[in-house]
């Protein structure tokens, strides 16, 4: 195993992360240590300033290069309050799947004018909740949310069409959408049965068309050759020019040392150079990062509970597959760091397991840890996309809670479940 040292493990987490002399790791100006006895383990940690520096950059990014675009935070990738009043603070607008985000995106004080719906399959609750509260746009997935939209619409609603371009990206099929055979969005020709249907609504707004190809795609060509395809099918179709061309997100993080994403300028050149050649001058691109938005920003924080050494070296935390199901759905590698003892030359490799019960509950494999005993706490980099959303219970977990740090200061924006949490909805 090639070895590494403490500054290439610390490059993965929020830029300004550190060790004070005594090796304690410092994310935010916070002491690891400090926290995790303040608010326990697993713990959720956000650089709050690092999002807000990332979200704003890829504001000013977008903004210099097509003026006008937006920025609009997929929240799928971290739904909660707190992140959903940072984005409406840092006014970017929000992409919502459902009723629930919906929910949280108003109570997070997002301007529902700047939000998006979507969703492969929206109910009349969903679709009408969202046209009651004056969202901006929704994007017709399927013929059945145009029946819906039809039949319940009563004032003015902006809408997108969702088109499956045939192009994807490099990544886990999970999270590739799309290829042609993808559930998400129409083939070109539904497509423009949809667009001419809604055009002929008088409430219907058609504004334009909404193209998303996967998540965690580390190259910009892909995103550039969908605005291509995106164009060709449409011209075959006589389709346009529109307001709005919603491209989505999808941009890729660096999860591990190997990792080489596009940087945001490279993403965004490519995706701009295409979008200036090939759509309508005086278009509004529209964006749709999730991940790229959040992912570094937050670190899972653990503490040891077991350390085994059978045929393998198993150090278990108390935590896993119910604070990151990346790594089991996905096979999406984390690294991690030990919080008071820096990556040395002697180092050993072990296996980072979960709590819970199951043997794919490996949350890193091979991981290089300096001596780690019990009750000592690891930090994990690169958790703030996907992993707050899909906390589960699994065996009775507490779903963790949510910590804000910034220039030393902190603050619990989520607070950690209770045991009568987990009976509340129990009716017998
Ligand atoms: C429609 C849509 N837009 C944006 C995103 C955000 O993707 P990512 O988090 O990879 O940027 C997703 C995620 O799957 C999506 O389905």
């Amino acid at each position: 195993m090639q070895m590494r040292t403490d500054a290439d493990l610390l490059s993965l987490f929020a830029p300004g992360t550190g060790r004070d002399d005594d090796g304690g790791l410092r994310i935010a100006g916070c002491r690891v240590d400090d926290l995790a006895a303040t608010y326990g383990t697993p713990l959720l940690l956000v650089d709050e300033g690092h999002l807000r520096a990332t979200v704003r950059a890829w504001q000013a990014g977008l903004e210099v290069r097509l003026p006008g675009a937006r920025v609009t935070f997929a929240s799928k990738a971290f739904p909660c309050t707190a992140i959903y009043r940072l984005m409406a603070e840092e006014g970017v607008g929000v992409d919502v799947a459902g009723g629930g985000e919906l929910a949280q995106a108003i109570a997070g004080g997002v301007d529902p004018a700047r939000m998006i719906l979507h969703g492969n399959a929206k109910s009349d609750a969903e679709i009408g909740a969202a046209h009651a509260a004056g969202v901006g746009l929704v994007v017709i997935d399927n013929l059945d949310d145009l029946d819906r939209l039809e039949r319940l619409v009563v004032h003015e609603q902006g809408v997108l069409v969702r088109i499956t371009p045939g192009v994807e990206g490099d990544t886990h099929a999970s999270i590739s959408t799309g290829g042609l055979d993808a559930k998400f969005g129409l083939p070109i020709d539904q497509a423009a049965v949809a667009l001419r249907r809604a055009a002929a609504h008088p409430l219907l707004r058609v504004d334009g068309v909404h193209i998303h190809i996967g998540s965690q795609i580390l190259e910009a060509a892909p995103f550039a050759a969908s605005v291509r395809t995106l164009a060709d099918l449409l011209a075959g179709e006589e389709l346009g020019p529109f307001a709005v061309y919603d491209l989505g997100g999808g941009l890729g993080v660096r999860y591990t040392y190997d990792d080489a994403p596009a940087g945001l300028d490279a993403y965004l050149d490519a995706l701009a150079d295409a979008a200036r050649t090939l759509l309508p001058s005086g278009a509004r691109v529209l964006l749709e990062p999730g991940r790229a938005l959040v992912a570094r920003s937050a670190a899972t924080i653990y503490r040891v509970v077991t350390h085994k050494r059978t045929g393998r070296d198993f150090v278990a935390i108390d935590g896993g597959m119910a604070d990151n199901l990346e790594v089991a759905l996905f096979g999406q590698r984390f690294e991690v760091a030990h919080a008071t003892r820096p990556l040395a030359a002697d180092a050993t490799v072990c296996d980072v397991v979960g709590r819970h019960c199951e043997s794919g509950d490996r949350l890193v494999e091979d991981a290089l840890l300096p001596e780690t005993l019990v009750g000592d706490l690891l930090a994990v980099p690169v958790t703030g996309a996907y992993c707050f959303t899909m906390a589960n219970n699994y065996n009775g977990a507490l779903r963790l809670p949510v910590v804000f740090a910034r220039d030393g200061e902190h603050r619990a924006v989520v607070r950690r479940e209770t045991h009568a949490d987990l009976m509340a909805r129990d009716l017998a």
